[in-house]
C-alpha cells in the first residue's frame, strides 16, 4: 500500500495468553512474517502483558517491536504495582501503549495522568502509542472533537513540557470506545474525519511539516475483512488491534494487506 508514512501494525493483547501461548504464536507468525514481500515497508508492534515481554523478545527474534501496555510516569517510588520507564528500558522495551480507554474506565485514569506519563515518556525519549478516542454517549451528543481536543490537549502539554521535545516518538492511535471489541468498526468516514481533525490539532501545536509525519493509527475492530478499506485512506497510517491480534492468522493477513 502507497502511503505517506510508514504503516505502523500494533497488536494489543491486553490481559490475554500465557507464555506457551506466546511461544506457540511467534512459531507461527514469525516465519510467516519473515516470508511477506515488502515486509520493510510496515512496522509491526506487540503490545504485550509485562510477565510475556521476555517470551516474546525471545521468540520473536527481533522480528517486530515488543512493547509495554502501560507506565508509570515517575522513574522510581513507593508506587506497588507499578512499572518505571526506566525499568522497560532495562528490559529492552522502548515503546508503550499509554491512555488506553480501558485505563481510562477501568483505572481512572485521566488526561491529567496521560499530560504525566508524555512528559515523563519525552523526557525519557521513549515512544509511545498514545490513545484518544469517545464514548457512544459522547458520540451521540456530539461530543467527539470536544473529547478528542481535551485528550490531545493533555498529550500536547506534557510534549511543551518536556526539555527534549521528539515528537517522533509519538503515535497517536484513535480508538472509538465503542468500537473496541464490540465487532462494530467505525466507518472509513467516520475514522478519516477524526483523523483529519486530530492532524489539524497537530499541525497548529506543532506546525504543518510535523503534523505531515505523525502517524495516527485506527483502533476498534479493526479485522481482516475491514482492513483494506481502513488502511487505504491516506489519514490513517496502521491499526491497533486487540482481538484480532491474538490470532496469528488473522494479524498476518492484516500485514499482509498492508505490505501489499
Ligand atoms: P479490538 O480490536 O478487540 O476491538 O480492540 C481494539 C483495542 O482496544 C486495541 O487497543
Amino acid at each position: 500500500m502507497k502511503k505517506s508514512r510508514k504503516l505502523l501494525i500494533a497488536g494489543n493483547w491486553k490481559m490475554n495468553k500465557l507464555r506457551a501461548d506466546t511461544e506457540a504464536f511467534f512459531d507461527e507468525f514469525v516465519p510467516k512474517l519473515s516470508a511477506l514481500p515488502h515486509k520493510d515497508t510496515i512496522d509491526v508492534l506487540f503490545s504485550c502483558p509485562l510477565p510475556l515481554i521476555a517470551t516474546a523478545q525471545t521468540k520473536s527474534k527481533n522480528t517486530v517491536t515488543i512493547a509495554s501496555q502501560n507506565y508509570h510516569w515517575e522513574p522510581k517510588g513507593a508506587f506497588t504495582g507499578e512499572v518505571s520507564i526506566p525499568m522497560l528500558v532495562d528490559f529492552g522495551v522502548n515503546t508503550s501503549v499509554v491512555g488506553h480507554s480501558e485505563r481510562r474506565q477501568y483505572f481512572n485514569e485521566s488526561n491529567e495522568t496521560m499530560r504525566k506519563k508524555l512528559l515523563a515518556a519525552q523526557n525519557a525519549k521513549f515512544k509511545v502509542i498514545a490513545c484518544v478516542g469517545e464514548t457512544l454517549e459522547q458520540r451521540k451528543s456530539n461530543q467527539t472533537t470536544q473529547v478528542i481536543d481535551e485528550q490531545l490537549k493533555a498529550i500536547i502539554s506534557g510534549i511543551k513540557e518536556s526539555s527534549s521535545q521528539s515528537l517522533e516518538h509519538v503515535v497517536i492511535a484513535y480508538e472509538p470506545v465503542w468500537a473496541i471489541g464490540t465487532g462494530l468498526s467505525a466507518t472509513t468516514e467516520q475514522a478519516v474525519e477524526v483523523h483529519k481533525h486530530i492532524r489539524s490539532v497537530w499541525a497548529t501545536a506543532f506546525g504543518p511539516g510535523e503534523a505531515q509525519k505523525l502517524r495516527v493509527l485506527y483502533g476498534g475492530s479493526v479485522t481482516p475483512d475491514n482492513a483494506t478499506a481502513l488502511l487505504s485512506q491516506e489519514d490513517i497510517d496502521g491499526a491497533l488491534i486487540g482481538g484480532a491480534s491474538l490470532k496469528p492468522d488473522d494479524f498476518f493477513k492484516i500485514c499482509q494487506i498492508a505490505a501489499s
